[in-house]
């Protein structure tokens, strides 16, 4: 399956692994590029630019496909020296980068003289229309399905794919509620040239996470995940859990009073980095998207892009051409 995605990255299938706080490590992206889809290293799972540089060597002693960094732009409680983050990557000789949160535009000279191609995850369209206008090659639309941070606006995939599509000119993956082969054909249709996928990328046999998370996040439905932070306006679709409850109730109690401090000691992310390493579910906040509902199991990442790919020029070449007569 060709699209603008796979001629853009050099990779044989248009299935991406969306940079994954705590996830996104050597291991699970090393599987992805060598399922021919493209894995991405999370820049900030690495405490500093030289572990960073560390683990982008790791991946390359694992696979000699294309992989790219994640570099995720939000504010922080303590500042992250992005600049060194970005001259890392652009000393190693990776060369796609996908950017997230805030606009990558301070960092694209730094990306654009190494010669990386930069795909800009947005949630709304007109991010995307600034994306493409900063000079992204590509982006990465994140639907209200998405886990983690879908934006304030509520605009699932359905929609916000073909408006996208009708207003910008670079290619673009739909993300944010993709796990299967239904999906895939549903992003192609609606414009998009490609997926790409966080949580159904957790529950696979080469994610670096415990297994209690994966058989949580299989065991759960459509229904399974929540909304935190939204009284902040810095939106988190999270699994529903005890602490996920916990930080919804103090929302509703403290209303328009809410400050950050009173939700900090249950959102740290060193807690929703124990959940990953030790099991227990219910110790933290964690990302998790709506697409739970449709994860029923926990294959290696080559059965599963293989699996999707298959099944998705199935029911192209069969079942849709059979709609419209056109079947081989
Ligand atoms: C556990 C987890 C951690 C994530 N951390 C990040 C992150 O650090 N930076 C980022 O840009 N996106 C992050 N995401 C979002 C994914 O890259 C992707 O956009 C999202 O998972 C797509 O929705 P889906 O889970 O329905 O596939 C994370 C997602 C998950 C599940």
């Amino acid at each position: 399956m060709k699209t603008r995605i796979t001629e853009l990255f050099g990779i044989e299938h248009p299935i991406i692994q969306g940079g994954m706080q705590w996830v996104g490590r050597a291991e699970l992206v090393s599987a992805v590029s060598n399922a021919g889809g493209l894995g991405i290293l999370t820049g900030l799972t690495q405490p500093t630019p030289e572990d960073l540089s560390k683990e982008i060597a790791r991946t390359k002693g694992m696979t000699d496909k294309p992989f790219a960094v994640n570099l995720t732009i939000l504010p922080t409680l303590r500042p992250v020296p992005y600049q060194e983050y970005a001259d890392v990557i652009a000393e190693s000789g990776v060369k796609i980068v996908e950017t997230a949160g805030r606009s990558p535009e301070p960092y694209m000279p730094t990306f654009k003289a190494a010669g990386i191609k930069v795909i800009h995850k947005c949630t709304s369209v007109r991010h995307s229309v600034k994306a493409e206008a900063v000079g992204c090659d590509a982006v990465s639309v994140d639907g209200f399905e998405c886990a983690g941070h879908p934006g304030e606006d509520d605009i699932p995939g359905l929609i916000l794919l073909p408006c996208t599509a009708d207003k910008i000119s670079v290619p673009f993956v739909a993300s944010g509620g993709f796990g299967d082969a239904r999906g895939l054909v549903a992003a192609l249709a609606l414009g998009a040239d490609g997926i790409n996928m966080g949580s159904r990328f957790m529950c696979t046999k080469e994610a670096p996470i415990h297994d209690n998370v994966k058989q949580a996040m299989v065991n759960a439905d459509e229904r399974n995940t929540q909304l935190t932070n939204r009284t902040l306006r810095n939106t988190s679709r999270v699994f529903k859990n005890a602490i996920a409850d916990k930080v919804i109730e103090i929302e509703r109690e403290k209303g328009a009073d809410l400050k950050i401090e009173d939700l900090a000691e249950y959102l740290s992310g060193q807690r929703g980095k124990v959940v990953f390493e030790d099991g227990n579910v219910d110790h933290g906040i964690w990302s998790a998207g709506m697409i739970v509902g449709l994860i029923n199991d926990v294959p290696s990442c080559a059965d599963l892009v293989s699996r999707i790919v298959a099944e998705a020029e199935d029911i192209i070449g069969k079942r849709l051409a059979n709609l419209t007569g056109t079947a081989a």
